[in-house]
């Protein structure tokens, strides 16, 4: 009933590659790791059907699971177990069909957020730093963005596709929450958990719930979820909504002229000479574009302490040096904002830690690899600890 090929078609589609990685790299049939003193599971994630994983430290990762897995070696993972499948594909569709019944307050939301997402995502969902923005969709202006349009004018910003302003329905969230976060230890989350954050998520983007708005002491449940009204939710075509819904979609695909054919009348579909031939193609020449501008904000605007001391930009240099390998559990570098790591870390005392840093230990390269000065150093490392308290 399974072959290969379906099972790492499905664990791919769920979520992104990170997941992929994070979920593929699950010991098969796991006994979980014993649990030592120093690292306590805190929670359970139930990724596999049957098997439960203890999430140790911070993560679910592949460290303390899979004991195939190793710094030094690629670890491509394995094919999934059934029971993951069944664990994994669990969706959430707009018209409620697998929503769970449960609830939870903006306030419990913005607790949990305040614990579990803000060091990725930063304060109010602002984003940065190649985190995606989970908020900043309210603005009407933002709306608005939605039909700018850079093939016509090409000095125009892109639109800003966020959550509360591109996104067509709140199930996604609800779903992508619950199944792929928080980043390192996803399926951790409770049903009620996942509804105080998705009624916070609509908080910052001021979405309102039939007419009424979502304010702190608001709590979400799943009947007032399926009343939600997305802003774009007309903004998608065609329309895969209703009862009619794949006659609809099958509507609109029998006439070419709707994606893209001969403007003649009657529209034909056509494989070459589509274009008009008084239509004159601009060629972009080679260097023509001089400058990419991505159509999502990247924008950062962390409320990151600025640090610029001895005109030695830190938080650029973090940037450029050191997150790369502190952001993520992948690579076996304590993360910057794990309390916990870090205090392991600090355990032996910040003389040995600069030390580390400067001569490098293990996965960590002298100096993390940058050509910056001991002081410079010793002021990034500062950085990372300040910023994991
Ligand atoms: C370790 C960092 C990290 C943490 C912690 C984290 N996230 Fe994420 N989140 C990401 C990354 C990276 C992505 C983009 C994933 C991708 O595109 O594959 C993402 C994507 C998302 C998205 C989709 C946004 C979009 O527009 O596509 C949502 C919603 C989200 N996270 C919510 C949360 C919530 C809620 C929490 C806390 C429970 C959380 N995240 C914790 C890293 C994190
Ligand atoms: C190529 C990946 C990589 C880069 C780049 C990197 N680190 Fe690391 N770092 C690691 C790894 C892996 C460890 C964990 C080493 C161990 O203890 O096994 C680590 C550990 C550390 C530690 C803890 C040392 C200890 O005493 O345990 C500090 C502090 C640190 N890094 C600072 C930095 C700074 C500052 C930068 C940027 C200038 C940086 N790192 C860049 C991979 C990296």
């Amino acid at each position: 009933m399974f072959n290969t090929n379906y099972k790492l078609i499905a664990t791919a589609s769920v979520l992104s590659i990170a997941t992929l990685f994070s979920a593929g790299c699950m010991d098969d049939g796991a006994t979980p790791t014993k649990t030592t003193k120093a690292n306590t599971a805190t929670t359970i994630a139930s990724i596999d059907g049957g098997v439960k994983y203890p999430v140790i430290g911070d993560k679910t990762g592949p460290y303390y699971v899979n004991n195939q897995s190793n710094m030094m070696k690629i670890n491509n993972g394995r094919v999934p177990t059934a029971n993951e499948l069944v664990a994994w594909d669990k969706d959430v569709m707009p018209d409620g069909t697998g929503l769970p019944e449960g609830s939870g307050s903006v306030e419990d939301g913005e607790e949990i957020y305040e614990a579990q997402c803000v060091m990725c995502h930063g304060d109010f969902g602002s984003g940065g730093g190649g985190y995606p923005s989970l908020s900043k969709g309210n603005a009407d202006e933002l709306q608005k963005t939605l039909t700018n349009n850079r093939w016509k004018d090409p000095e125009a910003d892109g639109p800003t596709r966020v959550f509360g302003s591109y996104w067509p329905v709140a199930s996604t969230m609800w779903w992508y929450i619950r199944d792929g976060m928080p980043h390192t230890k996803s399926k951790t989350l409770s049903n009620d958990e996942v509804y105080a954050l998705t009624a916070y998520m609509l908080n910052i983007n001021e979405i309102t719930i039939d007419g009424e708005e979502v304010d702190d002491e608001y709590v979400l449940n799943r009947e007032k979820f399926l009343k939600i009204k997305m802003p774009n939710r007309d903004g998608f075509e065609p329309n895969i909504d209703g009862p009619n819904a794949l006659k609809d979609v099958r509507k609109y695909y029998e006439n070419p002229a709707n994606f893209g054919a001969k403007k003649v009348n009657p529209a034909t579909r056509c494989m070459k000479d589509c274009q008009e031939k008084s239509v004159v193609v601009t060629r972009v020449e080679n260097g023509g574009i001089s400058e990419f501008l991505p159509p999502m904000s990247v924008v950062r605007d962390l409320p990151k302490k600025e640090a610029s001391d001895m005109g030695f930009n830190v938080l650029k240099n973090y940037e450029d040096n050191c997150m790369p390998c502190h952001v993520a559990d992948g690579m076996g570098a304590p993360v910057t904002g794990d309390k916990e790591g870090w205090a392991e870390v600090l355990a032996k005392g910040m003389s040995g830690v600069y030390k580390n840093a400067l001569e490098g230990i293990n996965g960590m390269p002298a100096k993390g690899g940058a050509s910056v000065s001991d002081d410079e150093l010793k002021l990034l490392v500062d950085y990372m600890i300040d910023n994991s308290k």
